[in-house]
């Protein structure tokens, strides 16, 4: 299956028109397309289903408590499908299906290890004061990331040990949170504010093969060798902000074969 994958296409203030890629059989965004949800009506009327994770920014000024369920009809009614610790199987033009399996995942604040994490917690402050959003009616400070980011974790690990069965082929995960520090921005590298980027869901790469994630403004395309042999593909297509050279050579009819 050929999959197209946009992120971080902030529409709130960048411009940028998406376009179908030729060929692709399903578009996958990533999170962090809009905070203020209007630029999703760009994905009316796309040739091929849309599946959508929320990124951090689809929560600023709102209480996540309610807004997972408000962006998840603001989606439906454009005709995209928001995954929210859900999974989806697809099949493609020859049959295969391949299961697509999304959460946002947040961050929980362990990458550099539990004895950083009051230090990362700190550090992630910052951006989620810029984010002001809620949950339910209190702030969504880093202690309440945290737990949820915990929950995302935890349902994550149980769906890809389901066994199969026969119900797919593949499995590719979408978060818009990264799964490895591998995913840091080279810009920054490895500081507690990474740990508001990237978990260490290293351990779960093995049971998918390609995650795609967003949130870090830089594009990635690595494989991790499994310790049994086969890989996991890994992408970012992050698109990120133009005034911050983030988006020069942006490719944004990039697809991945699955
Ligand atoms: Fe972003
Ligand atoms: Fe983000």
């Amino acid at each position: 299956m050929k999959v197209q994958l946009l992120s971080d296409l902030h529409l709130e203030t960048e411009s940028f028109e998406p376009a179908p890629a030729p060929g692709a059989e399903l578009l996958l965004l990533a999170g962090d397309i809009d905070s203020t949800w209007a630029g999703y009506k760009r994905f009316r009327d796309w040739p091929v289903p849309v599946f959508v994770v929320a990124g951090n920014h689809e929560f600023d000024g709102r209480d996540v408590t309610q807004a997972a369920a408000q962006l998840r009809t603001h989606c439906a009614a454009v005709g995209l499908v928001l995954l929210d610790k859900q999974s989806r199987v697809m099949a493609d033009a020859q049959g295969r299906r391949i299961r697509f399996t999304a959460t946002p995942r947040w961050s929980d604040f362990d990458v550099l290890g539990e004895a950083q994490r009051e230090r990362c917690q700190r550090a992630g402050r910052y951006f989620l004061q810029r984010m002001a959003a809620t949950h339910h009616g209190l702030p969504f400070d880093a202690a309440a990331v945290r737990t949820e980011a915990l929950a995302c974790r935890a349902w994550l690990a149980e769906e890809l040990t389901r066994p199969a069965q026969g119900a797919w082929d593949a499995t590719v995960v979408m978060t818009h949170f990264a799964p490895s520090l591998r995913s840091a921005d080279p810009r920054y590298g490895h500081q507690p504010g990474t740990a508001s980027f990237c978990n260490a869901d290293d351990a779960l790469l093995p049971l998918a093969d390609v995650w795609v994630h967003g949130h870090l403004h830089c594009r990635h395309d690595y494989r991790v060798d499994h310790p049994g042999g086969g890989t996991t593909r890994v992408l970012c297509n992050a698109r990120g902000h133009v005034h911050k050279g983030e988006a020069d050579g942006y490719d944004g009819l990039r697809v991945f074969e699955v």
